[in-house]
């Protein structure tokens, strides 16, 4: 099939539907100075093969394009949601009609009559296709920066004052970028107030509430529910391991911090996975494939959560770390991978420790840690007690929250 000359006529004089301004549309549906524009457009089988004015070339099938249909009936034009049936997709569908727009967009023409009795147009912008491109190259393209990490990283760890973070949208998406990135950063200078903490983690979004409250102290006491509530050695871990879905981001602000001891120690988890792949492939196997045991429990609670230490994504990459000594259940394995088990839980777990992985340093007063719960393991080192307070300051947000904010952020920058 080529391009319907007939039906290019008719779009070029109508005023289409699809054309109408549509109310705060979605940034992705805009070009920027400098992005790359539709160049060509061909049908290939059951899709269309577009060349971007870069050369890239994408495939799009036509069921998908029809499913993603952009025009106001198919996609509410205030809610931005896709408002036809998923029944009532015609798997085969081809369009009537397609061509480019002069601004370098797809525009397609689908077989029958919109609810209003005209042709069912639509039109897709080239950043719109572009964004939302399925081949391999353009997830790539897409793929983030992850910076994996290790001691080095002490001598540019990153770092952003509290002041930046909390009076400019330009500090905020820095921080959200340095924990994208790194999975961590240290926001220096907040006031030492106990809510300082809440405070700033709402500069990002709401705060996720747990059995620990909505913000929890820090602090050796008698009676601890838990072993961070001692001053004795807490060995690298991820929070929450025993929630279905532990909280994404942690803040741990220092307020007070006299004692001696107690240093701060965070590990890039992920690195640590990809050098046990590396040196161990059995151990990260069993760690990635066989979901352990996790669990919490006093008078009130009892939390259970079988998942695996890590969690790959479709492309087999490390996802995600769960992993807290104090909070495993008593392992429930099949008689075989008991030891070898056992044996790989020991080799992370020896990694996650090893020196050269580690970042140790000590927290000062007015200090955040804040790192990626899902990613950055965080331990410290013991500290004695009677030689003066230590008192930190907690809290959690989602990464719902947070990688939404960043988005926005990064559209309205991308905008001015
Ligand atoms: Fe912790």
């Amino acid at each position: 099939m080529t391009a319907d000359l007939s039906a290019v006529t008719t779009l070029a004089t109508s005023t289409a539907e699809d054309d109408r301004p549509r109310i705060g549309a979605d940034p992705d549906m805009f070009c920027r100075p400098g992005d790359p524009t539709l160049s060509s457009v061909r049908a290939d089988g059951d899709a269309a093969l577009v060349t971007w004015s870069d050369g890239r070339t994408g495939r799009f099938h036509w069921v998908w394009l029809r499913d993603n249909c952009l025009c106001s009936e198919c996609c509410h034009p205030a809610a931005w949601e896709k408002m036809h049936d998923i029944t009532a997709l015609d798997l085969d569908v081809r369009p009537a009609a397609f061509t480019l727009t002069e601004d370098g967009a797809l525009r397609i023409v689908w077989p029958g009559l919109n609810q209003a009795g005209r042709a069912h147009k639509t039109r897709f912008p080239a950043a719109w296709l572009r964004r939302f491109c399925y081949d391999d190259w353009a997830e790539e393209e897409r793929a983030e920066t992850i910076e994996p990490w290790t001691a080095a990283i002490g001598n540019r760890r990153p770092e952003i004052k509290h002041q930046a973070v909390m009076e400019s949208d330009d500090g905020l998406r820095t921080w959200l970028r340095h924990l994208r990135r790194y999975g961590f950063c240290i926001v220096k200078g907040a006031p030492r107030r106990p809510d300082t903490v809440t405070q700033t983690a709402r500069r990002i979004g709401f705060l996720r509430q747990t059995h620990f409250g909505v913000d929890y102290t820090v602090i050796s006491k008698p009676n601890p529910e838990n072993v961070a509530y001692t001053p004795i050695y807490v060995a690298p871990h991820t929070d929450l391991s025993y929630t279905q879905t532990p909280p994404g981001l942690q803040f741990l602000h220092c307020i007070d911090f006299e004692a001696t001891g107690g240093e701060s120690i965070l590990v890039d988890g992920f690195a640590v996975a990809e050098r046990l792949r590396r040196e161990d492939p059995e151990s990260f196997d069993l760690l990635a494939r066989i979901p352990a045991d996790n669990r919490f429990h006093d008078h009130d609670y009892d939390m259970r959560c079988r998942k695996p230490v890590i969690e790959l994504d479709e492309a087999g990459r490390v996802a995600a770390i769960r992993t807290n000594r104090q909070g495993e259940g008593p392992l429930g394995l099949r008689p075989d991978l008991v030891r070898p088990y056992y044996k790989a839980k020991q080799a992370f777990a020896l990694l996650t420790r090893d020196r050269s992985m580690t970042l140790r340093f000590r927290l000062e007063p007015g200090d955040i840690m804040s790192f990626h719960n899902h990613r950055v393991l965080h331990g410290r080192e013991p500290y004695d007690p009677g030689s003066g307070k230590r008192r930190l300051q907690g809290c959690y947000v989602d990464c719902d929250q947070a990688w939404s904010r960043l988005r926005v952020l990064e559209a309205a920058a991308k905008a001015h």
